[in-house]
């Protein structure tokens, strides 16, 4: 659902791994309110059907959002347009799960590597480039505060982040800092499970989940939009689950 309402007319958005998924429906979201917008991905083919399917004033970068250089030089060559006034940074990895008896430690040092590193890396790199009340959303994961078997290495990589949230909204403000910790969402990051098995998994979860489904990209873009549009909200972390991680009580 958009609001549809222009409440971003003639502001300029950045969303990091914006050609799938979460990240493509903030950038969806953030056009249809008349922002203009510069998705990142890797994949150039990817990237290309994603800003078609975003429209309106909605451009696309290839860059590897785990090379420092690319992304200095991103906000450097965006700059010369003026200030980012917000900032969505939703680069997905999915290395680092897995029971602890069983979990190498290089591949959870994949994941920080993924996603960790670069969802600080980008925030640095655009820092003297942000409107100085803007805003950057990091997007995390329900895994930082649940207690699943299997993810304390995804707790690890999306807690760090989410750590880092109320200090980061102190020092850096009047600049906003925010994160939206998703759920499961039904996007392309679940393509690696096979069509059967994520089918099955969906309906599980579905059934235990309050609201009675997983989440779609564009519940997450809502919450997105909203931590950019408020002006009076910083330092949180704001949890998209359909209730699927509140406290049962067992
Ligand atoms: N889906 C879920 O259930 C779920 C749940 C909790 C949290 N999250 C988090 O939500 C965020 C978005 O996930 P999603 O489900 O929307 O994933 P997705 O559909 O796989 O989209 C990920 C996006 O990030 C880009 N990307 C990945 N690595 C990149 C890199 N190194 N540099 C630049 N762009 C990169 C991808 O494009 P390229 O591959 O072409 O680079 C794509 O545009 C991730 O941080 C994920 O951990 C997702």
């Amino acid at each position: 659902m958009s609001t549809a309402s222009n409440l971003f007319a003639g502001q300029r958005v950045v969303v990091m791994g914006g050609s799938s998924g979460i990240g493509e429906a903030a950038a969806t979201a953030f056009a249809a309110d008349g922002a203009e917008v510069v998705v990142t991905g890797r994949d150039r083919e990817r990237l290309d059907a994603a800003v078609a399917r975003i429209g309106g004033k909605t451009s696309g970068r290839q860059l590897d959002a785990t090379d420092p250089a690319a992304i200095a030089a991103f906000f450097t060559d965006f700059a010369e347009g003026g200030t980012v006034d917000h900032l969505v940074v939703a680069v997905s990895g999915s290395a680092g799960s897995g029971p602890i008896a069983q979990l190498d430690l290089a591949d959870l040092a994949t994941g920080f590597d993924a996603k960790f590193w670069p969802h600080v890396r980008v925030l640095k790199a655009a820092l003297p480039h942000l409107r100085e009340d803007g805003s950057v959303t990091l997007i995390t994961a329900a895994s930082a505060r649940a207690a699943f078997p299997g993810t304390s290495g995804l707790a690890a990589i999306n807690g760090a982040l989410e750590a880092m949230v109320p200090p980061l909204a102190v020092e850096l403000a009047p600049l906003r800092v925010n994160a939206v910790s998703p759920g499961v969402i039904d996007t392309p990051w679940w393509d690696r499970v096979p069509a059967d098995q994520r089918a099955a998994l969906f309906d599980g979860l579905a059934a235990t989940t309050p609201v009675g489904r997983v989440g779609r990209p564009e519940d997450v873009a809502q919450a997105i939009l909203l931590l950019a549009a408020n002006t009076f909200v910083t330092g949180v972390v704001f949890e998209c689950t359909g209730g699927a991680n509140l406290p049962t009580g067992r």
